[in-house]
């Protein structure tokens, strides 16, 4: 899942990860899964996928994603900025999940890790994915109408604290997955720049 040249890579989640991730998760979600819940899918979840964002670093031709990881190390920062989750069913894919720790959103990390899992959703023989946003969380429903997401229902109160849902779906046809493939390629572009780690976290050690 990682591209030469670019200074981030999406990898599938381990375990060693979920304390990074509930990091993002509780400052990301009004109610956030329990952490019990990321062990209990990584072990057992077989129609499941996990998958997290990070800079890359074992790529020798990616110096600016290797400074990045070593800096994040010195300053005892986690490696993991984003993550996602995919669950499958028959020739259906849903996006569990989707967030970008708050110091790393607006630069288009959250695109890249939405078309990445997409993509793998495709290479995975998906031929639709649907998702749950809540009718509040605007920033969201923004990022999927841009990929091409379109509303297909609401779940009434489907949410902890009584908010509704609302189901939104892509078809992944032919030329859904070459627009989509287009897309992934403008905002490559666009995380090739970030590389500087100049975020609010990182400075002031908040991870
Ligand atoms: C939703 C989320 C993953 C987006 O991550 P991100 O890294 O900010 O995403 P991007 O920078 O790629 O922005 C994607 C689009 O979202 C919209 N967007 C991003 N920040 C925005 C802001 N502050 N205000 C309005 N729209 C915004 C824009 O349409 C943007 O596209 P553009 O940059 O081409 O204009 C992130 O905000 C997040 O983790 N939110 C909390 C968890 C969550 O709500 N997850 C979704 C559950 S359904």
């Amino acid at each position: 899942m990682g591209k030469r040249g670019l200074p981030f890579v999406v990898r599938p989640m381990e375990e060693r990860d979920i304390p990074a991730v509930m990091a993002i998760e509780r400052v990301s979600f009004p109610a956030p899964w329990p952490e019990s819940a990321y062990h209990y899918e990584l072990r057992y979840g077989t129609g499941s996928r996990f998958f997290v964002l990070q800079p890359a670093g074992e790529d020798r031709a990616n110096e600016r994603g290797r400074r990045l990881r070593s800096v994040m190390r010195r300053r005892g920062i986690s490696p993991v900025l984003g993550y996602a989750g995919l669950r499958f069913r028959s020739d259906r894919a849903h996006l569990s999940t989707l967030a970008i720790h708050p110091d790393w959103r607006g630069r288009g990390l959250g695109s890249f890790l939405l078309l990445t899992v997409l993509e793998e959703a495709v290479q995975e023989g998906a031929q639709q994915i649907t998702l749950e946003v809540r009718p509040s969380n605007r920033v969201a429903q923004r990022l999927y109408a841009k990929i091409g997401f379109t509303h297909t229902g609401v779940r009434p109160g489907y949410y902890r604290d009584g908010e509704d849902a609302w189901l939104m779906a892509l078809t992944l046809d032919e030329e859904t997955v070459s627009r989509l493939r287009t897309l992934r390629r403008a905002v490559e572009a666009r995380v090739r720049t970030i590389g500087r780690l100049s975020h609010q976290g990182a400075s002031d050690g908040k991870w």
